[in-house]
């Protein structure tokens, strides 16, 4: 049945800076916003679900011209990258807005002149304190430093256009005092109406020291306030200003999900601008806390990021979805460790749902050749769970809709534990000597049948968690494709009773295999190889702290039991060869593709133009070259690239007499990010055929002249 939909719901993420790639923090947003998004469809309602990357200001001009590119092809780099991303985990986003577009700058533009228009918009000039990591104008003297971030701020003096932002101070406050759902949780509510109560100034809308950006219409020296561009995101990717069919459909949005440090951009600036362009205001802004990895907020410039990337290798899209869900209370800061999240993995997932739908799904096959069995009269067994099943049906709802993930997937999860019980106490693959066989068929009827329905409702209530695994289960369960139920709203009907006797199942195939001890030492692995030899695209100057391996590897390490590996979902391949750990570190990369070398087997070996583009190979020269005491492998270099001097550790010093080498014009990969060895800092790789059979390198080198600092496209 296909239920008509007039309900609409339109859902955002904030739109990612692209100069930093993607972490765990990021996916954290985007992954709560895929659920909601699924959830919602499931229920039949008209969904839009947007997502996107914020590619103008000075921030991203500086990473760009930092990794010698330009800034174009420089967000456009990080932001495939995003969106390769959520292609990889699955999410199901309806639109990706890039403020780099022709719609949306048209879209910006539409709406400045739309707020000057109705007054709200003069110039002046303006000379301050400005956070450029943040795009933030900071009240104070020179020296003042940011108090989102706490860098230094800039000293900016420039002639503005100026948004009357204290005209809407009154407003503001009316407007957060009639809709006490706009804002949330309570303590973002309650910080964004002290702020304003402190006192709104006037906010410059345009800039003119720098021209990445969309430029104001009919002045075009100044480019537009990178977070009124960032903002209107929600509105020009609807078409607003463009083509508005979309924009009358599904604005306003009903929810904008934030992080917590945004909350002001998005619960004063952005209503104001509304306000002032006369555009309804979305209905609520939501924010969640921050993922915490050793402590502090996972962020690039800490280096203290994990990847999303790598829980997904190594346990699935879903057990990160799962975790991040279930583990944070929405709203409040969480910490991942690799640890908490294999426990979660194997307690709930594998050895929970998991193995629960796989013993029911087998007994089903083993006992009634795989077709559900008429369940008979109930006892209060039976009436117990049917009980329970309807209390979750109840309690999920508005729990999820709450955003109280943590509390909805609890409710079923003790529903999970229920089923577990029920047929541990009722045994249906014993049969006591005292029993008739037919009563031992009856009591296996009741049992699995029951049992496997409670399964389809928990399975139906998950799939928006659990996209993947309420797939699989819902074809074993022999009821078709759980993405054709969703999109005929099976949510609206979800209820006991709806499992026919007579339903074939399909063959039991595994969820969520159990993650060995050793699932722990693999994630951290994989983090530490791509630490080491997966180029920076950002430009490896442009990380502050970078960090060898994250935080908590060591830690990981010591605790992580050295059982035989077993693959769960193969690792990926990193795209340059890692040079391996510590001591034996050849700091060389094997040339890609040696004759003598064999292609590695793996399934996709293409990169793109554009992941080639992101290795920075430049021409150097070799000024000192010495052996470092008691590391027989590497030897110690500083090199010259014409416009910089680096240190550069190479594990070759058993092929190289250092002497040799000095004058030498080598190649090396210039945007590796810094690692230190024997306690000293490399700062890129040089480049090297490997040959077999131990892979003695052979340094790079060219026949004819090259200038020093020249790049190899
Ligand atoms: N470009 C702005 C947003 C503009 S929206 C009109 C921006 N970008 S960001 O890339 O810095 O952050 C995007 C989102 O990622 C923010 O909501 C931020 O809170 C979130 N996260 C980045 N690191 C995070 C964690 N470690 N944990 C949770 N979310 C975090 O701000």
């Amino acid at each position: 049945m296909t239920t008509s939909t007039t309900e609409r719901y339109y859902l955002t993420t904030p739109i990612y800076y692209v100069n930093a790639r993607p972490h765990l923090g990021h996916a954290y947003s985007t992954i709560v916003c895929d659920a909601i998004a699924r959830r919602q469809r499931a229920l039949g309602i008209d969904t839009w679900f947007l997502t996107g990357t914020d590619e103008h200001g000075q921030k991203i001009e500086r990473s760009a011209a930092q990794a010698g590119r330009t800034p174009l092809e420089f967000a456009t780099a990080i932001s495939g990258e995003f969106r390769a991303l959520w292609d990889r985990l699955g999410l199901t986003y309806d639109d990706f807005i890039r403020t780099t577009e022709d719609r949306h700058k048209r879209g910006v533009q539409h709406l400045f002149t739309a707020i000057r228009d109705r007054g709200y918009i003069y110039k002046g000039s303006y000379t301050g304190q400005y956070c450029v990591s943040d795009e933030l104008y900071v009240d104070g003297p020179p020296g003042t430093l940011c108090p989102d971030c706490g860098r230094a701020t800039e000293t900016v003096s420039e002639e503005n256009y100026f948004f009357k932002l204290s005209a809407f101070e009154r407003r503001l406050l009316e407007f957060y005092e009639a809709n006490p759902n706009f804002m949330g949780p309570e303590s973002t509510r309650r910080e964004v109406i002290s702020f304003v109560r402190g006192g709104l100034r006037d906010l410059s809308v345009s800039r003119t020291s720098f021209s990445w950006g969309i430029p104001v219409p009919g002045d075009e020296k100044h480019v537009i306030y990178v977070w009124l561009d960032a903002l209107a995101n929600y509105i020009t990717a609807l078409g607003y200003g463009t083509d508005d069919e979309k924009f009358k459909k599904f604005w306003p949005a009903d929810m904008h999900l934030v992080g917590k440090e945004i909350t002001r951009f998005h619960c004063i600036y952005w209503p104001a601008f509304l306000m002032a362009a006369g555009i309804p205001l979305p209905r609520s802004v939501q924010a969640n806390g921050w993922l915490l990895f050793d402590q502090g907020k996972m962020s690039k410039s800490r280096g203290n990021i994990v990847r999303a990337e790598t829980v997904h290798a190594v346990l699935g899209s879903d057990a990160l979805r799962y975790f991040l869900l279930r583990e944070i209370p929405f709203g409040q800061d969480g910490n991942f460790s690799f640890d908490a999240l294999v426990q979660r993995y194997n307690g709930d997932l594998a050895n929970g749902y998991g193995n629960l739908v796989s013993r029911v799904v087998n007994m089903v096959h083993k006992f009634f050749a795989g077709v559900v069995p008429e369940p008979g009269p109930e006892t209060p067994a039976e009436t117990a769970l049917r009980q329970s099943a309807a209390a979750a049906i109840a309690a999920f709802g508005p729990d999820f809709d709450a955003l109280n993930f943590s509390e909805a997937l609890k409710s079923v999860w003790s529903l999970v534990a229920e089923v577990d019980g029920y047929l541990t106490a009722n045994a249906p693959w014993k049969r006591p000597a005292e029993r008739s066989e037919a009563d031992q068929t009856a009591l296996q009827a009741r049992v699995l049948a029951t049992a496997a329905e409670a399964i389809r409702i928990i399975t139906a209530l998950v799939y928006p968690v659990l996209p993947d695994a309420a797939a699989k289960v819902w074809r074993q369960l022999g009821q078709g494709e759980i993405a054709d139920a969703a999109k005929n709203a099976f949510l609206t009907q979800i209820a006991w009773g709806g499992l026919q006797p007579g339903t074939r199942f399909a063959e039991s195939a595994p969820l969520f295999p159990r993650a060995e001890k050793d699932a722990v030492e693999r994630m951290v692995k994989i983090e530490e190889e791509n630490n080491q030899s997966v180029i920076e695209a950002a430009g490896g100057p442009t990380s502050p702290q970078p960090q060898s391996a994250p935080p908590q590897a060591a830690e990981f390490k010591k605790k992580a039991d050295k059982k035989p590996m077993e693959e769960i979902h193969p690792a990926p391949e990193p795209v340059i060869a890692p040079a391996a750990a510590e001591t034996p570190a050849p700091q060389t990369a094997p040339a890609p593709a040696t004759p003598a070398e064999p292609a590695p087997a793996a399934a996709d070996q293409h990169i793109t133009i554009d992941d080639f583009a992101k290795v920075e190979l430049r021409v150097a020269q070799v000024l000192v070259a010495e052996r470092i005491p008691k590391a027989d492998k590497l030897l110690r270099l500083e090199v010259d690239l014409g416009y910089e001097k680096r240190q550069i550790l190479a594990g070759i010093a058993q092929y190289y007499e250092p002497e040799k080498l000095i004058g030498r014009k080598i190649v090396i990969v210039a945007n590796l990010a810094p690692r230190k060895m024997r306690g000293l800092e490399s700062n890129g790789m040089l480049l090297a055929a490997s040959l077999p059979p131990d892979g003695a390198p052979v340094l790079a080198g060219f026949l004819e002249d090259v200038p020093l600092g020249a790049r190899l496209k």
